[in-house]
């Protein structure tokens, strides 16, 4: 690896109007270790962007830091912006749970609560005191079909979320999130516990979902980073190396870092 040059970056940025999320100078830091070390980036709205590089690189960090899952973590310290519709996310005085209906999330493993398929979708307007059937009734039939699940659950709509299959409910995690409308969605790793035709499914979700929400995902996958994103950022030790549009990414990256470790030629 001795002949890369990790000073050098190329990282694409976007018109004020396109953005729909930016950081300034974010770092994380877990106790001593500084997992993040100062990126600036900018989303742009209505597109998918991949997050993609090794193991340990700061993927999950980063993108969990975006809707400020890390408070949840002792140890862990962000510093630096995340602007939002001219609001910096990462201040003191954010309302978290507020801000989370605008930047929502999807896991790794999908999450479901303990609770019906209709539940798990109005939790969050149950939980602000939404109780009009007919105004549910709507959320739940909008998000199931957006999440492209509608048709395999209508009839079973009160049975448990976990009679559902793996991709089924990484599907239902997907509505959950929709339903309270947000922005932008992050995504970590969404199709790791799945099956390679619930991931495909889930591409095709994405690619419907972009319509209407800027959506964020970090993948090991490079053929699903190239098939499904319209830009993709290569991290590396914390740091942001190469961020440009997944065709230069793949097809004629500027750095050779980048290309070899999108060919698997890295390290
Ligand atoms: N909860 C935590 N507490 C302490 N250190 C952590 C925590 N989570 C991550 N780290 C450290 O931060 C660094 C980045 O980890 P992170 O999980 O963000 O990487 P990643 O790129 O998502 O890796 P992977 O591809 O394996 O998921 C690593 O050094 C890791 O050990
Ligand atoms: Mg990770």
């Amino acid at each position: 690896m001795a002949d890369y040059n990790w000073n050098e970056r190329h990282i694409i940025t976007f018109p004020e109007g396109n953005l729909a999320l930016s950081t300034e100078d974010l770092h994380v830091y877990y106790g001593e270790n500084e997992a993040i070390k100062g990126i600036d980036m900018q989303f742009e709205k209505n597109k998918i962007t991949a997050l993609i590089g090794p193991s340990g690189c700061g993927k999950s960090t980063f993108l969990r830091s975006l809707n400020r899952m890390n408070d949840t973590i002792d140890i862990a310290k962000v510093t630096g912006k995340i602007m939002y519709e001219g609001i910096d996310v990462n201040a003191q005085n954010i309302n978290v749970y507020e801000m989370r209906k605008h930047i929502g999330m999807v896991f790794q493993r999908p999450n479901p609560f303990a609770k019906s398929i209709y539940k798990n979708i109005t939790f969050a307007y149950e939980r602000a005191g939404i109780k009009d059937k007919k105004v549910l009734d709507e959320i739940v039939e909008t998000s199931l079909k957006q999440a492209a699940l509608w048709d395999q659950v209508k009839d079973d709509l009160h049975k448990s979320a976990f009679t559902l299959s793996g991709g089924q409910q990484q599907r239902l995690c997907i509505a959950r999130a929709i339903a309270v409308k947000p922005d932008i969605l992050l995504m970590d790793e969404p199709a790791s516990a799945l099956d390679p035709v619930a991931t495909m499914q889930l591409e095709e979700t994405m690619f419907e979902l972009k319509k209407n929400y800027t959506i964020i995902i970090v993948t090991h996958n490079m053929q699903q980073a190239a098939r499904a994103s319209d830009y993709t950022a290569f991290f590396y030790l914390g740091d942001l190396i190469e961020y440009d549009t997944t065709n230069h990414i793949f097809q004629n990256a500027k750095l050779k870092s980048t290309s070899d470790y999108v060919s698997g030629h890295f390290g």
